[in-house]
C-alpha cells in the first residue's frame, strides 16, 4: 500500500492541526532575544553531567534540517502527489512550518546558552554543530501513521528529558529555558497524540502492525549517526534520571483513550508496548 492511499482524512488531519495551532498563539511564545537573563547564564554552577547534557541536546535539536526535510520527502506538497494527497499535505504543512520554527528556536536557545554561560566559543561549537548537522537523517517507514507514532514517543521522551533535567539544575537562565522548552514538547506532543488517535479510530486494527513496528526499532533521533551516541545517553539518563522508553507508558494512554471499544488487536499492540518498557 502506498503512503497516499493509507493517509487520514484531510478533514481529521486539518481538524488536528487547527488544534495545535489554537494551542500555540503567538502571544504565548517566546524568543531567544528577549525572554532569558542571558548575562546571568553561568555555565559554573553545573556538574559535569548537566554540561554534557546540555551539549547532547544542543546537537539533537541542532539537526532541525534533517527532520524537517523527512516531512517534505513523505508528504511532499507539489505534483509528485495527487490532489488528495496534495490536500493532505498541505494541511500538514501548516503544522510543519510551526513546529519547525519552534524547534530551530530550541537550537539556537541551547546554543546561545552554551556561549553566553561559558561552556563553549561560537566558532568552535559551530563547527561541531557541523560536523553532526551534516550527517543524514532518515526513518524507515512506509505507513504514514508511523511517523506520528514515532514523534509522538520522541517529543515525549524529550518533553520528560527537559522537565527531569530542569528539576536539577542549579543555574535559574538554563531552568527558565528548560521550562520553555518542555512546554513546546508538550505542545508538540499533544498534536502527535491528536494524530495517531484520528488513525486509530479511523483505521483500527490497519495500523496496529506499523505502530507495533515503530516500537520495535525504535531508537532516538541520531543514535545511529552522533559520535558515541550510546555512552552518551547513558551517562545523561543518568544525570536526569531518564529513559525514553518512559514515553511509551504515554503512547498507551493514547491507543486506550482513542478507541472506546478495543479489539484483541489492540489490546496486543497495548500488551506489546508495555512489554517494551525498561523496567527499573
Ligand atoms: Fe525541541
Ligand atoms: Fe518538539
Amino acid at each position: 500500500m502506498s503512503i497516499e492511499s493509507s493517509l487520514l482524512p484531510a478533514s481529521e488531519l486539518a481538524a488536528a492541526v487547527d488544534g495545535f495551532l489554537a494551542a500555540s498563539p503567538a502571544s504565548r511564545g517566546w524568543d531567544v532575544e528577549t525572554s532569558f537573563d542571558w548575562p546571568r547564564a553561568d555555565a559554573g554552577r553545573l556538574t559535569d553531567g548537566q554540561r554534557s547534557a546540555v551539549q547532547f541536546v544542543t546537537f539533537i535539536e541542532d539537526h532541525l534540517p534533517g527532520y524537517f526535510d523527512v516531512y517534505h520527502r513523505f508528504f511532499p506538497v507539489d505534483d509528485s502527489v495527487d490532489r488528495p494527497a496534495f490536500i493532505h499535505n498541505r494541511e500538514l504543512y501548516h503544522f510543519t512550518v510551526r513546529w519547525a520554527a519552534e524547534e530551530d528556536t530550541h537550537a539556537r536557545a541551547l546554543t546561545r546558552y552554551q556561549v553566553e554561560s561559558g561552556m563553549a566559543e561560537t566558532h568552535t561549537l559551530r563547527g561541531e554543530l557541523a560536523i553532526e548537522g551534516r550527517k543524514p537523517f532518515d526513518l524507515p517507514y512506509e505507513h504514514p501513521v508511523q511517523f506520528f507514532a514515532y514523534a509522538l514517543v520522541q517529543e515525549k521522551a524529550t518533553q520528560m528529558y527537559y522537565h527531569q533535567l530542569r528539576d536539577v539544575v542549579d543555574d535559574p537562565v538554563l531552568g527558565a529555558l528548560l521550562t520553555r522548552l518542555s512546554r513546546d514538547e508538550a505542545r508538540h506532543f499533544s498534536f502527535m497524540a491528536d494524530v495517531v488517535s484520528r488513525y486509530l479510530r479511523t483505521q483500527g486494527d490497519l495500523i496496529v502492525d506499523p505502530i507495533r513496528d515503530v516500537i520495535t526499532g525504535f531508537r532516538m533521533p541520531l543514535a545511529d549517526t552522533l559520535r558515541g551516541y550510546w555512552r552518551w545517553a547513558l551517562q545523561i539518563a543518568d544525570v536526569a534520571g531518564y529513559d525514553h522508553t518512559d514515553a511509551y507508558d504515554h503512547l498507551i494512554k493514547v491507543i486506550d483513550r482513542a478507541v472506546d471499544a478495543r479489539s484483541d488487536r489492540v489490546d496486543e499492540l497495548m500488551t506489546f508496548i508495555a512489554q517494551c518498557r525498561v523496567l527499573k
